[in-house]
């Protein structure tokens, strides 16, 4: 990721449209951080909205334009994910864990997420938008998100306005994107123990369905579980959920 150039927007659909929108018109360039106070249609992983209040969260879309080969997206979800982990631990959140694919949790709570997008891939010029939303000020959320379990800074303690938050990530997003593209086996075995992967038995969703075991192996070319009856490999892709039990 380049030196970052930012982009800030008022009240916009989605930062990663923005962003995505750069692209299309030829103005965007590597490392663009798109952001807004709020966001009319914030998107989440898996087809949900990301609550995107005035001023209360960071919405933040990075352009990513890599050398090729492209990194598989897994890996820049990875990084992103590392990357708030960071922030927060250095914030004093030293409970903060991540969840596969791309859940940043304190506790048992939601308290941001990361959302890759590509449009149109071409391998030659690869493109990816990084996607992060993180619940800063908020002291209430709507009773659906309420009810998913969310949280944010300020309910676990810390006073840091999306803008502040947001200069003290882009450091260790850009530290995490160098450790995805320079060793990615030490970015894997950072996730893999910030999601406690390793420590125990887990449950792996395959779509839809669910394996139990231990993980022998995890990196970019996938998992392998041991389920007792045998060594399943499951590329990165297919893994829907991972998650200690
Ligand atoms: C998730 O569901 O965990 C991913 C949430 C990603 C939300 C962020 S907010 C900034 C960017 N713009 C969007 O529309 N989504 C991402």
């Amino acid at each position: 990721m380049s030196a970052p150039r930012l982009v800030r927007h008022d009240t916009v659909d989605s930062t990663n449209e923005r962003a995505f929108a750069a692209l299309a018109a030829g103005t965007a360039r590597d490392g663009d951080v798109h952001t807004a106070r709020a966001q009319t249609a914030g998107r989440g992983a898996r087809g949900r909205a990301w609550a995107s209040a005035p001023g209360e969260g960071l919405y933040a879309s990075v352009v990513l334009l890599p050398d090729p080969p492209a990194p598989p997206p897994a890996a820049l979800t990875m990084a992103a994910g590392l990357a708030v982990q960071d922030l927060l631990h250095a914030l004093g959140l030293a409970g903060a864990r991540l969840k596969w694919p791309n859940d940043v949790l304190v506790g048992q709570r939601k308290l941001a997420g990361i959302l890759i997008e590509s449009r149109g891939f071409d391998p030659r010029r690869p493109a990816f938008v990084c996607g992060i939303g993180l619940n800063a000020l908020q002291q209430t959320f709507t009773p659906e998100v309420e009810a998913r379990g969310a949280t944010s800074l300020a309910r676990e303690g810390v006073a840091l306005a999306p803008e502040a938050a947001l200069d003290r990530l882009l450091p260790h997003l850009a530290a995490r994107l160098a450790e995805a593209r320079e060793r990615p086996a030490d970015l894997c075995a950072a996730f893999a123990a910030a999601a406690g992967l390793l420590e125990g038995p887990v449950r792996v969703l395959r779509g839809e369905v669910e394996l139990r075991g231990r993980i022998t192996a995890f990196g970019l070319d996938g998992l392998a579980l041991e389920t007792g009856a045998e060594l399943v490999r499951i590329p990165l892709e297919h893994a829907t959920g991972v998650s200690p039990v």
